[in-house]
């Protein structure tokens, strides 16, 4: 049993799927498209959210350190997705390359675990988008029900109508297809990227030095209560658990990660690229500098305009301009935040499908999702099944802490990814490699130490409930994909052949 558990799909295998006409996807994507991609996706409610609630809760200015931990443990995941990315260029992601090289049962785990990803991160970003677009709607004198409004911190039944249509108007989009998004995707990423640097130029002539004593405010302890709340590392080893200091800024890191979820998905693009072995790596190594160093320079620069205990949760960006006096810039980070997160929420839904897509084609969800649209050429029965269902989740749940769910389950990719690189060496060492992820195992090896670091500040309610969503996942392969595989059906053919 254990050999069909880890049964590898072949790499050659893999590419020829993607060049069956009624499976294939159209190869339109250059290194600069993917960039731009990256940078949509990767700027998002991370940046324009997380900050202020990180800044306030966890770190104070040392949210810039957090920002620098994150970036650090994702340049190091970076490294090895690249080299899988372009080795393995076929939708799906790391779900395809662990099908290469670590076996099946991995496979379904990490592709499980990328729909939990992909949906409740563009949840999330929806869940955002609409506080925006609520915030917005206030200074014009529109006032939303409270009942139509974000699920955050809300009394009674409601139901966030603002979420729920970004979701199904995304869903549409991406149906109609990639060409069309991306073009509306760049046209985004450049208003987005302006919002960016208005907030790291004009926030920097309002600086208060004095807000950034203490830099690194002192070790709080959290007065005790629901344990299950503080990060799994501080309950293992029975510290008491606490806020700020230096554990403090691991905390932070381990919540800002959020803001660089997308580089990623730029993997899940590989099969729609021109020239993978080529453009996959700048494209994902080149969007997550551009997005790390504009984090370090925003989250200064936003400390620096407000004492960290001042800040705001919802819109700290904004709220630091009008705290500082300076409305009109608040009004345009706003509606430039508002935009941004729509392309994010684009992109999250667009890798989302794309892994689902690549489990459908294998055989490990019913085939019936991975026929492409006869005219448009895109996956649109998983488009439209995800795009409803998250459009729900996103109108019916207060989606904070899951931000840290999206948060675990990505660490855990990065893990899966990084030792596949280390067995892909082995196993096909003859595999053409365009990028080589450099001193290999040692970086692959920090690349999973770094990321369980990070999975371990994480709440043990996350792990709770990611467990929980891994064990359906377990259920799903055993009563469903493991029968149905394209490989076992395979196998039993050439079985049977020989018998
Ligand atoms: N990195 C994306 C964001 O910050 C998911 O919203």
């Amino acid at each position: 049993m254990s050999s069909t558990l880890f049964r590898t799909k072949k790499v050659e295998q893999s590419i020829l799927d993607t060049e069956a006409p009624e499976h294939a996807l159209k190869k339109t994507l250059s290194a600069l498209d993917l960039t731009v991609f990256g940078v949509g996706v990767i700027i998002g409610t991370g940046i324009f959210v997380l900050t202020g609630t990180v800044a306030k809760n966890n770190a104070g200015p040392a949210v810039a350190l957090a920002f620098v931990v994150s970036g650090v443990v994702c340049a190091l995941a970076a490294l090895c997705y690249a080299e899988f990315a372009s080795t393995v260029p076929v939708a799906g992601s790391a779900y395809t390359f662990s099908y290469a090289s670590l076996g099946e049962l991995p496979a379904w785990i990490i592709g499980w675990d990328l729909v939990l990803e992909f949906a409740l991160g563009t949840a999330v970003v929806a869940v955002g988008w609409s506080g925006y677009i609520a915030s917005l709607l206030d200074n014009a004198g529109w006032h939303l029900p409270t009942a139509l409004g974000s699920r955050d911190g809300a009394e009674g039944f409601g139901f966030d109508i603002l979420a729920a249509a970004l979701v199904l108007f995304l869903t549409a989009i991406l149906v109609i297809g990639t060409k069309l998004s991306a073009r509306v995707t760049s046209i985004v990423v450049a208003i987005k990227v302006i919002v960016v640097l208005t907030v790291i130029i004009a926030g920097a002539f309002l600086i208060d030095s004095s807000n950034y004593d203490p830099f690194i405010p002192k070790a709080q302890e959290v007065p005790a209560g629901d344990s299950l709340k503080a990060p799994l590392i501080q309950l293992m080893f029975g510290w008491a658990p606490s806020n700020f200091g230096v554990m403090g800024i691991f905390t932070a890191a381990s919540v800002v990660f959020f803001a660089f979820i997308g580089f990623d998905v730029v993997a899940t693009a590989a099969e729609e690229t021109r020239n993978p072995q080529r453009d996959m790596p700048r494209g994902i190594l080149g969007s997550l500098f551009i997005c790390t160093v504009l984090y370090v320079a925003v989250s200064i620069v936003v400390t620096g305009m407000q004492h960290y205990t001042d800040l705001s949760v919802t819109a700290p960006l904004a709220d630091a301009f009008k705290a500082t006096g300076y409305p009109w810039f608040a009004g345009f980070i706003s509606f430039g935040a508002a935009v941004g997160l729509t392309t994010v929420c684009m992109i999250l839904l667009l890798g989302q499908t794309r892994v689902f897509f690549a489990m459908s084609r294998d055989g490990l969800l019913p085939r019936f999702f991975s026929q492409v649209h006869p005219r448009f050429r895109t996956p649109h029965r998983p488009t439209v099944l995800l795009g409803v269902l998250i459009a729900v989740l996103a109108g019916f749940t207060p989606l904070s802490e899951l931000a840290e769910l999206v948060n675990i389950g990505t660490l855990f990719a990065f893990v899966v990814v990084a030792i596949g690189v280390i067995i892909l060496r082995r196993t096909r060492p003859d595999l053409h490699r365009a990028f080589r992820t450099p001193w290999v195992p040692v970086i692959p090896i920090l690349s999973v130490c770094a990321s369980l670091w990070l999975m371990l500040n994480l709440p043990a309610e996350t792990w709770l409930r990611f467990a929980i969503w891994m064990v359906v996942g377990f259920l799903v392969y055993f009563l469903y994909g493991r029968s149905h595989s394209r490989l076992a059906r395979q196998e039993q053919t050439t079985g049977a052949d020989r018998s």
